[in-house]
Formats: C-alpha cells, structure tokens, sequence
C-alpha cells in the first residue's frame, strides 16, 4: 500500500480509494525497537514521499530489518493516528518534527535579519518562497532529513548561518540572469547544505578558535567540504549541482581557496555564488559581533573594495549592479 502524501508533507497523506484524510502520527525508531509486537501497520517514509509498509499490526517487532532501516539514517516510522488511537503512545516523541519546527522559525528569524539588512520586499519574498520549497525537499527525504537533523545537532549558529548564507545566494542569483526556477533551487539548497559536512568533523576542532589550530587540525577541518559532498552523494535525489557547491564553497577564483586551490573557471558557477554569499556572511557575522551596525549594501561595498580579487569578475559585476538595483534598499 503506497498511500500518496498531501501537503503538509510531514503531517498528512491520503489513501487514492477511497479519498479519506488520514493523520500521520511519527514515532521514534528507538521506542519501536523497544516494542515487542507492532501497535499498528507501521510505515517508512520514501524520498518521493509515499509511505511503505514495513510492519504490520500485531507482527512481532523485527529488530533486523528495523535496524538496517536505522543503519540507513531512518529515525522515524509512521502510523496513522486512527490506527493508534488505543495505544499509548505518549513515551513517543517526535524529535525530527521538532527539528523542523525549530528550523522553520530560525529561518523566519533569518529573513527578518535580511530585510533589516536592507533587501527589499520583491527580492526578500521570492527568496523566502525558494528557501520554503527547499525546506520541504530536504524534509521529504529521510535520509537527508535525519542527516541534516544532525547538522542542526552542532548549534543554532550554524544552522543560522547556513539558512543566511542559503537566502542571501537565492538574492544574488535573482539579481542575475539566471532565470530557471531550477537553479535558484540548487543554489538554495547547496547553500543551505554547504557545511552540512561539519558534522563529521571531530568535537575538539569544532569547538576551537580556528586561528589557533594547528596545520594537520586546519587540514582535517578543510575536509568538511569533501565530506558534505560524500555524504550526500549517498542520496540519489541530490541533484549534481548542489553536491559541486558543497564541494567547492571555499574555493576562490584566484586560487586561494580549498580543498583543490582551483581556479576562476575551474570552480562550478552556482559554487562560485554560494562562496561569494558565505564570504559576505562571514564578515556580516564577524560585524554582529563586534557590535558594529552593517547593511547589505556596506557588506557588498566592502567586499568589492577588499576582497573583489578572489572572486569571478563577472560576478562583482553584478554585485556592483546589485547596488543600483532594486533588490537593494536605498
Ligand atoms: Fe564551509
Ligand atoms: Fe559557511
């Protein structure tokens, strides 16, 4: 049975006959493993959002196939809520909901930040629409989403700036002639997953002050570039484009940048914005800090008067054209 999802995608799917609404309810994988038979059919949720039976009601608990379902990254199994009605079910949690959740509302708090910083209305709500639906792409996944869960793990700071980081390249894309709706949404979510493989990386280098890390430390943390490309090479539904962002977000046109050094027209295009839209959230980051009030336009100014050479020429040009655009408030 291959009951279709409705959207809200984590919340509701329904059966094609008859066309009843069913409410999902999630449970947690480690609380079923606990169980010694099923409470109800017990489904998996699949990349394109069906649901596949795994269990049936009543069935012994199979630990064994359960388990290469968790070895895969799925924490989470589905029932319906009606099926469940006379279960317990309240030592049940559902922590990948409450991720989402707590994603949701940073990424508001995010595109607050980016209007105060001054883009205006037009290209604000457009990046914000592309942020949502990528939202939703990585939550359909249970591979991606429980990875990415993992990802949040590490802070709301990362997590912050990798959503800055997502919607500010969705505005640099819009103010190019970039025009496939396909692109902007590669450019968001390899944005948004772009130091999706920091989670990867040893606790002692995550916490340190990166200007006292030792050379083999740097090195190690340099990989988190390849490692988010790796991992999410694993998911098939990943398009191309997004791994090469992950890949290559820290390479620089004039060679300085890592893992490879590679230069200018070596590096990926969607890769080359997303590494432009970090650098400018690094040193928006790096402003907050210090206390000192910024915009978006005095963040572009001073990286066209700084930093212009480490990136595509093409490129500062449109962020000099950004600054006569519309996208920007005066
Ligand atoms: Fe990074
Ligand atoms: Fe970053």
């Amino acid at each position: 049975m291959f009951p279709k999802l409705e959207s809200p995608a984590h919340t509701k799917f329904v059966t094609s006959e008859p066309k009843t609404k069913i409410t999902v309810k999630s449970l947690k994988m480690d609380a079923v493993l606990k169980l010694e038979t099923a409470p109800s059919n017990l489904y998996i949720k699949l990349p394109d959002g069906r649901f596949l039976i795994v269990l049936r009601a009543g069935n012994r608990i199979d630990h064994d196939r359960l388990n290469k379902y968790a070895g895969r990254g799925v924490t989470t199994l589905y029932s319906s809520e009606q099926d469940l009605v006379d279960v317990d079910v309240s030592d049940v949690a559902d922590p990948d909901k409450a991720k989402i959740e707590a994603l949701e509302k940073l990424s508001d708090a995010v595109f607050d930040e980016l209007r105060v910083l001054g883009v205006t209305e037009k290209s604000f709500n457009h990046a914000k629409a592309i942020g949502k639906a990528v939202r939703n792409l990585l939550e359909r996944d249970p591979v991606l989403s429980s990875a990415f869960a993992k990802f949040q793990d590490l802070g709301r700071e990362d997590t912050r700036h990798s959503l800055m980081v997502s919607a500010l390249s969705t505005v640099l894309v819009s103010s190019m002639d970039w025009v496939k709706p396909a692109t902007h949404e590669n450019v968001a979510m390899g944005a948004l997953l772009h130091d999706f493989g920091l989670f990867t990386m040893p606790t002692e280098i995550l916490s340190a002050d990166p200007s006292t890390l030792s050379v083999v430390d740097r090195k190690i943390l340099e990989g988190h570039a390849e490692n988010g490309r790796a991992l999410l090479a694993q998911v098939k539904t990943i398009p191309e484009d997004v791994m090469m962002i992950v890949a290559q977000h820290h390479e620089r046109s004039d060679g300085s940048g890592y893992p490879l050094g590679l230069k200018d027209f070596y590096i990926h295009p969607l890769a080359r914005v997303v590494g432009l839209a970090n650098e400018l959230v690094e040193n928006y980051e790096t402003d907050r800090k210090a206390g000192r009030r910024t915009s978006l336009r005095l963040l572009i100014e001073g990286l066209i008067g700084a930093q212009a050479s480490k990136f595509n020429r093409d490129l500062i040009k449109s962020l000099r054209s950004m600054l006569e655009s519309d996208i920007l408030a005066k």
